[in-house]
């Protein structure tokens, strides 16, 4: 436990503050814009992007809300399978025929991170995604093991191989199904 030491000073630093995920409104997507910047140099997606994902499907947009700003976002919103959208593009409309729920984006600040904020968020997507037979997702950064903790298993095989051209050498693309 944190405590005083000599001369005042804290023996531990205080952690970063604590954080909660809500659903996004218009007004995060500025904060959220930057905050993908940090996270996802190599990438970059327009603020038009997840302005877009907000209108066409705010029931699958959250945001991680520490007191220091944002500390994270989760975006998804339903697909047509196994069709994942490249990356920075408009949608323009979620399709009528939409068979998957498709998380586009789970991601923690740095210094947020490893305080289960994803597997919060993540178990929420889950729940939303209820009524579609699927859920499916890319991978990035050798992140699939993570997404098998969720229930997801490596799909590459049923995308077209440009499909996923734009996500980076190591994408994979995962599905998990829904139970009944
Ligand atoms: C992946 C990410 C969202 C995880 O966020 P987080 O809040 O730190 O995750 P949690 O605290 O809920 O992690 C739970 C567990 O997953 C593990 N985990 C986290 N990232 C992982 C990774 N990249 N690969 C494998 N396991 C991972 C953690 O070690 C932790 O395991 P533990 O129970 O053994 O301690 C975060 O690292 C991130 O934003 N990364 C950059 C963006 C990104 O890759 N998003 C996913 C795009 S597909």
């Amino acid at each position: 436990m944190a405590g005083e030491g000599a001369g005042g000073l804290l023996r531990h630093p205080p952690g970063p503050q604590a954080a909660a995920w809500r659903k996004m409104t218009a007004d995060d997507l500025s904060d959220l814009c930057r905050l993908a910047g940090r996270i996802h140099p190599g990438l970059p997606e327009d603020a038009a992007v997840f302005e877009e994902r907000l209108s066409l499907f705010p029931a699958g947009c959250f945001v991680l809300s520490a007191e220091g700003g944002l500390a994270g976002y989760a975006i998804a919103h339903p697909i047509r399978f196994p069709e994942p959208p490249k990356l920075n593009t408009l949608l323009g409309a979620i399709a009528r025929d939409a068979d998957a729920f498709y998380l586009h984006d789970v991601a923690v600040a740095p210094e947020h991170r490893g305080r289960r904020h994803a597997e919060t968020v993540v178990a929420r997507l889950i729940d939303a995604a209820a009524d579609f037979p699927r859920i499916c997702l890319v991978s990035v950064y050798g992140t699939a093991p993570f997404w098998r903790r969720f229930g997801f298993a490596d799909a590459s095989g049923n995308v077209a191989p440009h499909a996923l051209s734009g996500y980076g050498p190591d994408a994979r693309f995962m599905v998990r199904l829904t139970p009944d």
